[in-house]
């Protein structure tokens, strides 16, 4: 399948030039100065084009003629004692299928044969390393990064199975986490829960680190340690996904602990529930990420407004930038190879400087065959409150004692994972979220 990939990174580049393209993979990493290994994940654009998943191999693009050198690292016997990972020449050929195969060691030896007028690299450091065989070529660093995410943003159909295979599986590991959690348990608990289902379902790479958080925990955008001990009427935010074939799954769901929500919970559950349920019917092809993430934004400021924690228009709201302090993320991103994946700013599209959008992480016109998320939430983060309710401006729109009381409430956060379609789109994501459906499986 990867030579589609390759034919459609080819075809962006100019027929006929006398030029190559040159990429390095990735190499294994180890922990400081020992030899205890980071478990090896390749490079996501040299595995979208080669589906190698293993260190050290190398490859080229013959732009002239089209064909892909692969180059292989060569093992000793030294190797084969301590990794057993020596293969054949014969078995790299059968599972990588390249034009030609080559030792890493002809490198240079090939280089000088093809004598290319200009190489295309990614960047400074691969292209320093190939500088150690040719120092006369000329060097082009920007068009390759830039094919590369085009042909990444736009999914072929065998990409997409294989982001609905990481969502069926996440999807079966997130409803398991639903029916463990209890108060009494710890964070770790469930992510043990959550990597068990994964693993045993031959998954064995997190796509990101996981977020198991409880109670105020939960208002932490990135928290990872994971390991308090869950409360009686906390909240419970997972968002974790593993990969599949390197394809990020990325989900996240907010219960309620104890298997019932809140007065407070159960509103301001529903308040992002509505904002990301409205978004999402609202994505077709021609619509851009950054009006979705402004509705989702005033969908949740109305909703404040209606449950009494914030005062004022929601136009007032959102021109003194109050949704910011309750909504400090973008409504979603690319998915892919990488769980924040490419192309989410084109060249010549910057990120906003506005608090509450300069986060976002795509500026994009959807389009079919992207991937997103749908991500929204509502946080109350003391560090971002506390100063607001001390400013003149910001506080007259915040009713200051329902949001001291919420002040360790922590925080809603709801993400399903999002196909765009011709039609519409394709919501890869079935966990639970009405919550009715939760307290169900949760009183079982
Ligand atoms: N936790 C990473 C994300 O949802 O984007
Ligand atoms: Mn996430
Ligand atoms: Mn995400």
């Amino acid at each position: 399948m990867r030579h589609l990939h390759r034919d459609k990174l080819l075809s962006l580049f100019e027929e006929g030039q006398h030029a190559i393209i040159y990429m390095k993979g990735a190499e294994l990493k180890y922990r400081y100065d020992t030899d205890y290994e980071f478990p090896f994940r390749q490079e996501s654009n040299f595995w979208y084009l080669s589906g190698v998943n293993e260190p050290d191999f190398h490859l080229i693009f013959d732009l002239t003629s089209h064909e892909y050198h692969l180059f292989a690292p060569r093992r000793d016997a030294n190797y084969a004692v301590w990794h057993g990972r020596v293969k054949s020449m014969e078995q790299y050929r059968g599972e990588y299928d390249p034009d030609h195969l080559h030792w890493d060691s002809a490198l240079p030896k090939v280089l000088n044969k093809l004598d290319p007028d200009r190489i295309y690299c990614l960047n400074e450091e691969q292209a320093e390393y190939i500088e150690e065989f040719d120092r006369n070529t000329p060097i082009d660093l920007d068009s390759l990064e830039e094919a590369l995410t085009h042909c990444r943003v736009f999914k072929t159909d065998w990409e997409l199975d294989q982001m609905r295979e990481a969502a069926r599986i996440n999807n079966i590991a997130h409803t398991e986490v639903l029916r463990t959690l209890a108060p009494g348990k710890h964070e770790y608990e469930l992510k043990a829960i959550f990597d068990y289902h994964q693993v045993r379902h031959g998954l064995l790479q997190d796509a990101y680190n996981g977020i198991f958080a409880s109670g105020p925990n939960s208002a932490i955008l990135h928290y990872v340690e994971n390991n308090r001990q869950i409360r009686e009427g906390d909240l419970f935010l997972i968002d974790a996904g593993f990969e599949y074939e390197g394809y990020a799954s990325d989900f996240t769901r907010t219960y309620p602990a104890n298997g019932s929500f809140s007065k407070d919970q159960a509103t301001i559950y529903q308040v992002v529930l509505d904002a990301q349920q409205q978004v999402i019917e609202d994505i077709e092809p021609e619509v851009g990420m950054e009006e979705l993430h402004m509705t989702s934004a005033e969908i949740m400021m109305q909703g404040l407004v209606d449950a009494g924690i914030l005062d004022g228009r929601v136009e007032d709201l959102m021109e003194n930038d109050i949704f910011a302090l309750f909504f400090p993320h973008g409504l979603g991103h690319f998915l892919g190879l990488d769980t924040h994946d490419v192309g989410g700013y084109p060249k010549g599209v910057d990120r906003i400087d506005r608090p509450g959008i300069k986060y976002l992480r795509a500026r994009r016109t959807l389009q079919p065959g992207m991937v997103l998320t749908v991500e929204p939430g509502i946080y109350f983060i003391p560090a971002l409150l506390k100063p607001a309710l001390e400013d003149e401006t910001k506080s007259k729109f915040l009713n200051s004692s329902r949001i001291e009381e919420l002040l360790s409430f922590g925080g809603v956060r709801i993400e399903d994972n999002i196909i765009v379609t011709e039609e519409g789109y394709e919501n890869l994501t079935e966990v639970p979220k009405e919550r009715e459906e939760i307290e169900n499986v949760m009183s079982k």
